[in-house]
């Protein structure tokens, strides 16, 4: 075992009657994770590591491959769910420094997730002098921040390349037949990966979306998809008790206590991107009908220099969840000095790991006596197993957790709204009306 959730820090914001009349609501958001639908009801995430696709999975190792051999630098465009996970996962597995360690694997970039020119700018430029591979990633096929930059990037490769050595280099994870991604790939020859049609974006990480970039910085993605199978076997095996369940219980036990902001938390550096993936999994989960827990995240011990201020002392709606690691990599000791000035001999010969978990400790005591409930959600050591099964046990806690919250964990109707706003005031065909409201809107202001 793995995973799991250690909730003993919590224990005095629970009472047992309210854990109680939870029960009947999560047996109904089990049965609703549960049932199938004729539609397309976006659950294909759920089976998907008892049955991957073997050959997309052999596909996207031989890409991988031929990436790592002929580029230095891979592009990836994407943004949300066709760009956090892959982020996420190869800072957690290799290391937030990656892209500027020594390695025998390409630097790996991420565009497309902003309008920025200058980020854009300073990926280009860091390409110059390099082979280059391109992977675009989006479900739709039409995100405007995606389509722009891979515009961007193509016209780069097209100045480096022949169209015959692009079409080797460039490769589309989009969905089986439609969009204009779709067809643009098939028009190219470009080499295509298939985000299945019932995998939402924030869900799709163990897909080819999140594993061929994954893949490329030499990480096991196999083993990624077995630590999620593992997750699904034991929440199976264990029933309505499993700590995925007890999880997405607890949080709307705190939510409905007013505490409507969650803040997960790490020891570890990096995992600042998967606090960033947790975050629009969660967010655009749970975040509608005028209901949801606010997804916060933090990277102690940074941010109790920042941030530790309010979650002490502050309004009083928060709860926390911090991700432990359990095991380190590599562990320092702390070297002595001849003269102590600092104060801090009593910590010479004693490991870092070690004043990272009292101070983990010590921060658990101050914020829940500061009335600040926290959970524990514990994995051994950075791998691609562990990796796997944190991914798989959150995918399952959120489902889970907006059923209870009484919402569609799958839908996300509110990203639209910023969108027709922007189409509207760039000019798009089809806008002008809108466009005429928001300028008189904004006129009036
Ligand atoms: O989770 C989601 O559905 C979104 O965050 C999408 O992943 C994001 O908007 C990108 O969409 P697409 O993959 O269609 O470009």
């Amino acid at each position: 075992m793995s995973v799991r959730l250690i909730d003993k820090y919590a224990h005095e914001f629970i009472e047992k009657d309210a854990l109680a009349a939870m029960e009947e609501r999560l047996i109904k958001a089990d049965a609703m994770l549960k049932a199938r639908s004729e539609e397309n009801d976006y659950k294909g995430w759920y089976d998907l590591p008892l049955n991957y696709d073997t050959e997309e999975l052999a596909a996207i190792e031989r890409a991988a491959e031929k990436i790592r051999t002929e580029s230095d630098v891979l592009i990836v465009i994407g943004i949300g769910g066709s760009y956090l996970g892959a982020r996420a996962a190869i800072e957690f597995l290799r290391s937030r420094y990656y892209n500027i360690q020594k390695k025998d694997t390409p630097e790996i970039y991420f565009v497309g997730n902003s309008f920025s020119g200058d980020d854009l700018d300073d990926v280009l430029a860091l390409c110059e002098g390099k082979e280059v591979s391109v992977n675009v990633i989006s479900k739709s096929g039409t995100t405007t921040e995606s389509s722009i930059a891979f515009r961007m990037v193509r016209h780069m490769m097209l100045k480096k390349y022949t169209n015959s050595e692009i079409k080797e280099r460039v490769f589309v994870t989009t969905d089986k037949e439609r969009g204009a991604l779709k067809a643009f790939a098939d028009r190219e020859g470009y080499n295509t990966f298939v985000i299945p049609d019932d995998v939402g974006g924030r869900f799709s990480v163990l897909t080819a979306v999140g594993l061929l970039p994954i893949a490329v910085c030499g990480a096991d993605v196999r083993a990624m998809l077995r630590g999620a199978a593992n997750m699904r076997r034991r929440i199976d095996a264990e029933g309505m008790k499993n700590d995925a369940y007890r999880y997405a219980v607890l949080r709307n036990l705190f939510y409905e206590q007013g505490k409507c902001v969650e803040i997960l938390g790490s020891y570890e550096p990096s995992f600042r991107m998967m606090n960033e993936w947790w975050k629009q999994l969660f967010g655009e989960s749970e975040g509608k009908d005028g209901k949801g827990i606010f997804p916060a995240s933090v990277i102690f011990s940074a941010d109790l220099h920042s941030l530790g201020q309010y979650i002490q002392d502050g309004k009083r709606v928060l709860f926390e969840t911090i991700v432990k690691q359990k095991q380190v990599r590599k562990d320092m000791f702390i070297p002595s000095n001849a003269v102590d000035i600092d104060g801090l001999g009593f910590l010479s010969g004693v490991k870092m790991s070690s004043v990272n978990d009292e101070a983990m400790i010590g921060t658990l005591l101050a914020h829940t006596a500061g009335g600040v409930p926290n959970l524990i959600v514990e994995y051994d050591k950075r791998d691609e197993e562990n990796l796997g099964e944190l991914i798989y046990f959150f995918f399952i806690a959120c489902a889970v957790s907006g059923y209870i919250l009484g919402v569609n964990p799958f839908d996300q109707p509110g990203v639209e709204a910023y969108k027709r706003n922007m189409y509207a005031l760039l000019g798009k065909p089809g806008y002008e009306e809108l466009k005429e409201e928001l300028l008189t809107k904004i006129h009036a202001l």
